[in-house]
């Protein structure tokens, strides 16, 4: 399935000119949504962010810090629209390999407790639940749980 889609979708780093149809896409999809202010840190910071493209248009992005071996994924989001059709498993196995590319040894993540979607998409790709942060998230009431993963990075081939 994953492979299927390489020749439908590309990945390219995420710059400037893909900031605003990045900020439409968290609008659309984020309980609480990145403000831009956020995005621009990303791309000045130690960060491997990219675009996923279909159609030369920006369908997705994900956002990793990364330092000393180690990364954390800040955000992966698929547009609204495209969601369910296997690119946010396509994005994640691309950004994985861009992080095992640049040497990165393990991959976190904070996720909603809600979020079966994406819990199901971490937990079948081989993501190790290895903690809680209580009341970590925004809720629609009160604070939400996050779940704590960790993905052990592939050597770089
Ligand atoms: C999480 C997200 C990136 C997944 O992208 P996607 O393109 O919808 O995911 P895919 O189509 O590749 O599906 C991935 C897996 O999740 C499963 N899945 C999708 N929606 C689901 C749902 N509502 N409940 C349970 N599983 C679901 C799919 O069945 C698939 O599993 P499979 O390959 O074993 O069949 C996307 O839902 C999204 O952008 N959500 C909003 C932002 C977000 O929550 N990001 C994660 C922050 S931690």
């Amino acid at each position: 399935m994953t492979a299927a889609l390489d020749s439908v979708l590309s990945l390219a780093p995420l710059t400037a000119e893909h900031l605003s149809a990045v900020v439409e896409i968290e609008q659309a999809s984020a309980f609480v949504p990145w403000p831009s202010s956020l995005f621009e840190q990303c791309l000045r910071d130690n960060y491997l962010n990219h675009v996923l493209l279909h159609q030369q248009q920006v369908q997705g992005f994900s956002l990793c810090s990364f330092g000393a071996g180690e990364a954390h994924l800040q955000n992966i989001v698929v547009n609204q629209n495209q969601q369910g059709q296997g690119w946010g498993r396509w994005l994640l196995n691309k950004t994985i390999e861009a992080l095992a590319a640049v040497d990165a040894q393990r991959l976190f993540l904070e996720v909603r407790a809600s979020n079966q979607a994406a819990i199901h998409l971490y937990q079948s790709y081989g993501f190790e639940n290895v903690g809680l942060r209580r009341d970590y998230y925004q809720a629609p009431v009160g604070r939400e749980d996050a779940y704590v993963y960790v993905l052990e990075l592939p050597k770089p081939r």
